[in-house]
């Protein structure tokens, strides 16, 4: 068991030290161990830090409360985005990875509070992978992602997540300046082997350039 830092969670140390570090971010009802599979597939070798979601919906783990399925409870959300991104932080610290090679990788409910902490804390992620991911809220001052890498995989059939919802978040994120691989697939809300190999594909071009740049903050 990791130490709490106030998240129930799984840190495991990357192979090498000053590697990437994926947060893994699980979707309503998953928990801390969900997605470890998931991040050692995507990213072979880099350190994760999973925490489970704090928020309870009839037992069911969550990021944030929500009000209705797709209709979230702002002040919630915001309190949340901002607890999370100071486990984040306090983890960095605990654990010593390098907290300018942060990866998140979120899955629905996950995927949304990073969307948030994209717009919140623009300077914590390095980048992000965001699987069945919809608008959190529309950020009243547009947030600086230059140049942020955001790999966003869809399903065109996914009755929790309405597609016009995440072309929304992806052109937010795009005015935000952020570089956004949009990938739509005739598929509805679980995850299929098919975006995973993209996702992982994907990671592997970008996090080569992550010791290259400069983390913004
Ligand atoms: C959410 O509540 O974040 C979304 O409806 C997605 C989900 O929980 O699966």
């Amino acid at each position: 068991m990791s130490a709490d830092l106030g998240f129930v969670h799984r840190y495991l140390p990357g192979e090498d030290e000053a590697g990437p570090t994926l947060l893994l971010l699980h979707g309503t009802g998953g928990n801390e161990e969900d997605l470890i599979p998931l991040g050692q597939t995507l990213a072979p070798g880099a350190a994760v830090l999973s925490p489970r979601g704090k928020v309870s919906e009839y037992g069911a783990p969550r990021f944030f409360r929500r009000l209705a399925e797709g209709v979230f409870d702002h002040e919630d959300l915001l309190f949340r985005t901002h607890e999370l991104a100071g486990f984040v932080e306090s983890a960095a610290e605990e654990y010593g990875f390098d907290r300018s090679k942060l990866v998140a990788v979120g899955y629905s409910n996950g995927a949304n509070i990073a969307a948030s902490t994209l717009f919140l804390h623009p300077g914590l992620l390095r980048a992000a992978v965001l699987f069945r991911a919809m608008v959190p809220f529309e950020p009243e001052v547009t947030p600086d992602l230059s140049g942020l890498p955001v790999f966003l995989a869809a399903g065109r059939m996914d009755r929790m997540i309405p597609p016009d919802n995440t072309q929304r978040l992806a052109d937010i994120l795009a005015e935000a300046g952020a570089e956004v691989d949009l990938r739509w697939r005739n598929i509805g809300h679980p995850l299929t082997y098919e975006e995973v190999a993209e996702a992982k594909e994907w990671l592997s071009r970008m996090l080569p350039t992550l010791s290259e740049a400069q983390g913004n903050g």
